[in-house]
Parts: structure tokens; sequence; C-alpha cells
């Protein structure tokens, strides 16, 4: 054997011991993960440069055809070729078992089973407050009411002084609310908007005040120092206490059903005269005092739910707006929301509704 023949025979025997890591490649993929199998096709790529690139020791063999004695160079360049198309060959059959395996491995991996049940988005829902809070603006717009909207920080004039409570009266005491360095007030309640909507507005008016109110209350089952309040104001020529009652009992009848009653007694609020607290028939025991065979809980057994305060508008608080109580008369009545939330859901602690617990929140809906 020529020397050059010996020498293209070692780069053959070389590339043999070392293509032997890729030999058969093909029956050992299916024990292969997708990421060895990655790594392979990396060393094949760098493998393959190293062994058929323009470097390689193949190529450099070459360049002997020239060298051999010309009555050889027939057999050794055939020779040379047909080393050179076994590393070729094998090589590529090796690299694309290799490929073939890593596309159906992939494609395996992203498959989707569409007929799987999907994944539920979670959505969420408005909070309970806010759905009592609508179905009763809907009912009063459906009675020709607007509604207001006006700031929760105040100046003692809206909260206080223009509703007829002047400084040191008793009132003040009850609705101590929480005070800016600067003399602003947080609203203690939505009365505040009577005066500031017939200030803008004047009479005949109509509106009701949904909103948020505070007072300096230490949190517990029945109190927090922040809640919400929905006030009604109605001001036109003769308006009287029948429309009050009638308004009240019709809005109570649209929320709790036909036979829904409703009571006043008398009260005191410094900004309406006369002053009446309004109670509605329990919507539980229709009255009776009894559900489920024991004394009925939301009425504690007296068939009556305390709801608000109302009355007919001092004319104190109609002058102060600019309204002429000689030609004008109105009605206003105020009641808070998480009491009647916590009445209508049995909720023994109000807290419950400002935690934004979702096991809990997600029951109303
Ligand atoms: N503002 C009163 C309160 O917070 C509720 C109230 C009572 C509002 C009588 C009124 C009313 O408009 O006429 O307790």
């Amino acid at each position: 054997m020529s020397e050059e023949k010996k020498q293209v025979e070692k780069i053959r025997e070389a590339f043999e011991q070392e293509f032997g890591r890729f030999v058969d490649l093909r029956n050992k993929l299916s024990d292969l993960g997708l990421a060895a199998a990655e790594n392979l096709q990396r060393e094949i790529s760098e493998f393959k440069t190293r062994h058929t690139g323009k470097k390689s020791e193949i190529a450099n063999a070459k360049k002997l055809i020239g060298r051999v004695a010309p009555e050889e160079r027939g057999s050794f360049g055939q020779f040379v070729q047909s080393v050179e198309k076994r590393i070729v060959t094998a090589i590529d059959e090796s690299e694309s078992a290799l490929n073939d395996y890593i596309l159906k491995a992939k494609t395996e991996r992203e498959r989707v089973d569409v007929t799987l049940p999907g994944r539920r988005p979670r959505v969420g829902h408005l909070h309970l407050i806010t759905l009592l809070r609508q179905q009763i603006e809907d009912i009063f717009v459906s009675m020709g009411y607007s509604i207001e909207d006006d700031r929760e920080i105040e100046t003692d004039y809206y909260n206080f002084d223009a509703l007829n409570i002047p400084d040191g009266h008793p009132a003040r005491e009850s609705q101590d609310t929480f005070y800016t360095t600067t003399g602003f007030a947080l609203r203690s309640q939505t009365s505040t908007v009577q005066i500031r909507a017939m200030e803008r507005r004047g009479a005949p008016i109509r509106i009701i005040a949904p909103g948020r109110v505070f007072r300096r209350d230490t949190p517990d089952p029945t109190h927090v120092p922040m809640f919400h309040q929905i006030e009604g104001l109605c001001v036109d020529k003769g308006i009287t206490m029948a429309h009050l009652k009638g308004t009240v009992a019709e809005w109570l009848r649209r929320l709790f059903g036909e036979g829904t009653k409703v009571r006043m007694r008398p009260s005191y609020f410094p900004f309406t005269e006369p002053s009446a607290e309004f109670d509605f028939s329990c919507f539980k025991c229709s009255g009776t005092g009894q559900s489920d065979g024991a004394r009925c809980r939301p009425c504690k057994g007296s068939g009556w739910i305390e709801l608000g305060g109302c009355g007919m508008v001092h004319p104190n608080v109609l002058e102060n707006c600019g309204v002429d109580p000689q030609v004008y008369s109105g009605f206003a009545f105020g009641f808070g929301l998480e009491r009647m939330c916590a009445l209508m859901y049995a909720l023994d602690d109000i807290r419950l509704m400002f935690e934004n617990d979702v096991r809990f929140l997600g029951q109303f809906r």
C-alpha cells in the first residue's frame, strides 16, 4: 500500500472510531430525552464541520491525489472519494435521524388535546353593597329621581350648620367625624348633598344621593368608621308627609315585594320638622314575627325592621339653600346600606363586608 493510501486509511479509521457514538442513533433515540437529543444535535453539527469541512483531513487528503504516481492516481482517487462518501453519508444519516426525532418530540410536547374541558377564567363581580345600591338607584330613577354624587370631604358648614345643626348643638356629638388639620371634615352623613344639590339646582328637585360617610366609631360587629348611606330629597310645591310615606312605601314594595308595609314613628332630626323614623314589615316573616317555627331573626320577633330617618325638610334648611319655604315644601330621608345588607343576608358582623375575602363576597352576586 502506498504511503498516501495508508494516510487516507488512517483518516477513515480515526473517523470510524470517533463516529462510534453516533452509530445506530436512530435506534437509541427513543431512550433519549428531548434535551439530550438537542445537545447531541449541536455536537453532531460540530463533528460534521470538523470531518467534512474545508479544513477537514479528508479535504486535505484530496490534495494528495496529484502527488501519487500517474498509474495509481485513478484507483487512489476513487479510494479517497469512497472514504469521503462514507464520512458524509454516515454523518448525514445520523443527523437526519436526530432531526426527525427532535421534530417529533417537540410536536408531541406541544400537542393540545382540544377535547379537554377548558379552564374557566375567574370572573369578578360587583360587591354586595354596590348591587343593593344599584337596585335602589334603579327604583328611584324609574320614579323620576336623579342620582347626585358629591364630595366626601366637607366643611363644617355643609355637614352641620346648613343642616340646621349650629355649633354646640348636641347632634354634633352623636356624629363625631374625622377632621383634617386644615378645618375640613369627612362627611358624617349624605344629608350634605341636599344642601349642595339645592344650592346648585334650586327647586323643584328630586334626587337620591348614595355615598360613603365617616364616623369616629371603633369597629365592632355593628359599627365601622366608614359606611354607605343613601339620601333622598324631594322638594316641590305642595309636597306633604303623605308623599313621603307613599314614596318610601313604593320603593320598599318594589325591593321586597307587594305585601311590604311601611310605618313611621315620631322622631327628631335637626334638618326636618316633623321628623320620623321609618320601619318596614319584615321580609323574612312578612310581619308575623315568627319564621322557621321560632322568633324571626332579622326583626327579632317584632315583625318590623327599622331602616332610617325621614321628615319634612326644615324651613331653615330650605332658606339656607335659597329656596323659599313659603312657596316650596319637601321631604327627605336617609338610611344606611350596610345595615340593610346585614339584615337581608343575615350577617352577624358588618365588618365582613370590608374584609374583601372572596369566599365571602363570592356568595353574593
Ligand atoms: N342623616 C341622618 C343620619 O345619618 C339620616 C337622615 C334622617 C337623613 C332624616 C334625612 C332625614 O334626610 O330627613 O342618621
